[in-house]
């Protein structure tokens, strides 16, 4: 059996994150102590972008709004970005010079929508939520997901943008023998995954991005896949996924992290072992990035990641603005 089998933790791990809810890295500031204590907002996504993000997230969290809402209006932001590359309508295309979308949702009630492969509409997310509230689909792909976007009057947006397109050109050039190898978005930033809850104690996330730069045309990342990019269950937790989308859908990321939480492990804990069993999947880990945030149901949160340099944001009603680094396995 591997060193890190999925198995590895024993009962009595789980029975001791159970008995103690503090948390493992003493963020005392987003706990409360029992599943029946009054519930504190908290909203957490990924990357120094989530702060700008969660600030406008709060905004609907601070009036006692849906965390539906807030996961929707705080991912926003970072959509309509045009500086963020990795997100949105400003993001880097394919190698064929289309920048197309993937997004997805999830709320309290288990209900989600994604779409994928969407171009030229300015917030992916939003035609995620209404995939997800308007038809008895969770998924819409490409030019239907484009028409469904459309005939409900979203608002379009040419892509790429010049800046973008002007760097994909000199990436053309430089990369004539590796035209066929796409690179992995190495900026300090990736998708944006964010997950809120709210006054009354639900929880719901989104994760929007476009994907891995000048990567193969057709290429789904993990980001609209429910259960990969994002996975939400409002009796125990939530987590969403950045880095190698490849590498969350092997071991469906998310869906493993929540139910390492149903176990009784401490968002943290979860996070780490799904990060271990990616890393025991994979025998080369060489530029292999990937990270998880998660929370449970008593407003406990936690991150990990593969490599160093994975962060994420929080905002509490005791704290705007806050950066964590995550924790992480290896060193790049
Ligand atoms: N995690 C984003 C992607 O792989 O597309």
């Amino acid at each position: 059996m591997k060193r890190r089998s999925f198995f590895k933790f024993s009962l009595a791990t789980a029975l001791t994150s159970l008995m103690k809810p503090e948390s493992i890295f003493g963020m005392q500031n987003h706990e409360i102590s029992t599943r029946e204590a009054k519930t504190e907002p908290v909203v957490i996504s990924t990357w120094s972008h989530g702060i700008e993000a969660n600030e406008e997230a709060w905004k609907v969290l601070e009036n006692n709004g849906k965390s539906l809402d807030a996961v929707e209006q705080g991912v926003k932001i970072t959509e309509a970005d045009l500086s963020n590359r990795s997100v949105g309508i400003g993001g880097r295309p394919d190698r064929d010079g289309h920048v197309t979308l993937d997004a997805c949702i999830m709320d309290e009630r288990s209900r989600c929508g994604a779409v994928a492969y969407l171009e030229g509409i300015q917030h992916p997310i939003s035609v995620a939520r209404a995939v997800m509230e308007k038809t008895q689909h969770v998924m819409l792909v490409g030019s239907g997901a484009k028409a469904f976007a459309l005939d409900y009057g979203f608002e379009t947006c040419k892509t790429p943008i010049k800046e973008v397109k002007k760097d994909w050109k000199a990436w053309k050039k430089e990369n004539k023998e590796a035209f066929e190898k796409p690179e992995i978005n190495h900026e300090n930033h990736d998708t944006i995954g964010m997950l809120a809850m709210d006054s009354f104690g639900n929880i719901s996330g989104s994760c929007t991005t476009s994907g891995w730069a000048y990567k193969l045309p057709g290429r789904v990342g993990d980001s609209p896949i429910i259960g990969a990019g994002l996975f939400v269950d409002n009796e125990i937790g939530g987590a969403c996924a950045t880095g190698m989308g490849e590498a969350i859908i092997r071991i469906a990321g998310s869906h493993t992290v929540v139910e390492l939480m149903r176990q009784g492990l401490h968002p943290q804990e979860a996070c780490k072992l799904a990060v271990e069993r990616i890393i025991d999947k994979h025998e080369n880990l060489e530029g292999l990035q990937c990270g998880f945030i998660a929370i449970n149901k008593m407003g406990q949160i936690g991150g990990f990641s593969v490599y160093n340099g994975f962060n994420y944001a929080v905002r509490t009603a005791n704290g705007k603005g806050k950066l964590f680094d995550a924790a992480f396995d290896r060193k790049w």
